[in-house]
């Protein structure tokens, strides 16, 4: 493959082999959303306003977006010259306003978003906050639309000089408005098998996931066992314990196992790497249906291990948190 051109209104960039078009135009200093680099969370989606763009730049878009040549740029290695727009569809975003905010631990934010028309989602899948600057980050819903259907809640971690998540930390506040994306991500509840029983891995807010697939499969009756490990090296990185305890007394087919992978143990907790343990508890996990989120090296792990425990890989979903290091916005 040679050098191909990228044409965005008046400019022409040149994309190297072996470049994304992303690489490409971040290189040539072009201001555009990205976060995973990963083709996960379709903040980078751009459009080709002439040929189709190459089918695996397409991996995860709706069929309408699919034909309308919309492509997500860091998976996108031109076979041919481009023209491109960064313009989103319309009603990718909506406005929400935030009604809540307060901490679940000293690094862990509880974010409540109202939307003005209810969203339509599934328990376990995340939408691309956007600033008014156009920095943009994935996070994922931690409650269900069953029990709350025009409100959103987030556990967003703080990370030292993280862009989005200082900035949601310190200044955003309640009355302020934030677009969200449409929801996404293929990580989500469904009520087509009550009798599977679950097993739900998080490290981390991994955990707010897994609290909205729990929540929901809770409320639509779901009779197999649910089991929920959470996992953290020191005890301050776990949070809502308490109420995972109470569950447990509430819902007799629901377990709780915090585990800690630092030296220091408490009585309540395992001992030991989240993923770890939950495999060890469970001899095998044949037609278990199982949701891994948070730390991508723990995300590739335990599917390997689950699928070792006998798992079959489509009964294996996953959101592992690409955190982007050099992306600004
Ligand atoms: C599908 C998905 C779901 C997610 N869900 C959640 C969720 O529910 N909760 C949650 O908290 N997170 C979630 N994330 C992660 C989230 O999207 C953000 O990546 C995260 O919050 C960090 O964003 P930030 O803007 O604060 O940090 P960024 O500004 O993106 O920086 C990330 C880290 O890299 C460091 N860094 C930045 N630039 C450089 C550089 N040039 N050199 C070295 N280091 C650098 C920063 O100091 C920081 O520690 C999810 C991610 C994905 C892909
Ligand atoms: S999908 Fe391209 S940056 Fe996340």
């Amino acid at each position: 493959m040679s050098l191909k051109t990228i044409k965005l209104n008046d400019r022409e960039i040149a994309c190297q082999e072996d470049d994304s078009v992303l690489d490409a135009l971040l290189r040539d200093n072009i201001d555009i959303p990205n976060n995973c680099r990963k083709g996960v969370c379709q903040s980078c989606m751009i459009r080709s306003l002439d040929n189709a763009p190459p089918a695996a730049s397409q991996k995860g878009l709706t069929d309408v977006l699919q034909h309308q040549n919309y492509f997500l740029a860091c998976l996108c290695y031109p076979e041919q010259d481009m023209t491109i727009s960064l313009n989103k569809p319309k009603d990718f975003f909506t406005e929400t306003t935030v009604i809540d905010k307060k901490l679940l631990n000293s690094d862990m934010l509880l974010l409540t978003l109202k939307c003005s028309t209810p969203l339509d989602y599934y328990a376990g899948q995340f939408v691309n906050l956007k600033r008014h600057d156009g920095l943009q980050r994935s996070y994922s819903i931690a409650n269900n639309h069953l029990l709350n259907p025009d409100s959103l809640t987030f556990h967003i971690r703080k990370l030292k000089d993280g862009l989005f998540s200082e900035w949601a930390y310190q200044e955003l506040a309640v009355g302020d408005t934030l677009d969200i994306s449409d929801p996404q991500g293929l990580c989500y509840y469904l009520p087509n098998q009550l009798d599977q029983n679950l097993m739900l891995i998080g490290t981390g807010s991994g955990l707010a996931p897994l609290l909205g697939i729990i929540s929901e499969a809770l409320h639509q009756g779901h009779r197999g066992d649910i089991h929920l490990f959470h996992g953290s090296r020191e005890i301050e990185g776990l949070y809502l314990i308490e109420e995972m305890q109470q569950l447990t007394q509430q819902y007799q087919n629901f377990y709780y196992t915090p585990c800690l992978s630092s030296e220091t143990l408490a009585n309540g907790f395992a001992k030991g790497r989240a993923h770890d343990v939950a495999m060890s508890n469970i001899p095998s996990l044949k037609d278990w249906r199982i949701y891994l989120c948070g730390h991508p090296d723990m995300v590739h792990q335990a599917k390997r291990q689950a699928f070792l425990k006998g798992s079959a890989i489509q009964n294996i979903y996953a959101d592992a948190f690409h955190v982007g290091t050099a992306s600004v916005k």
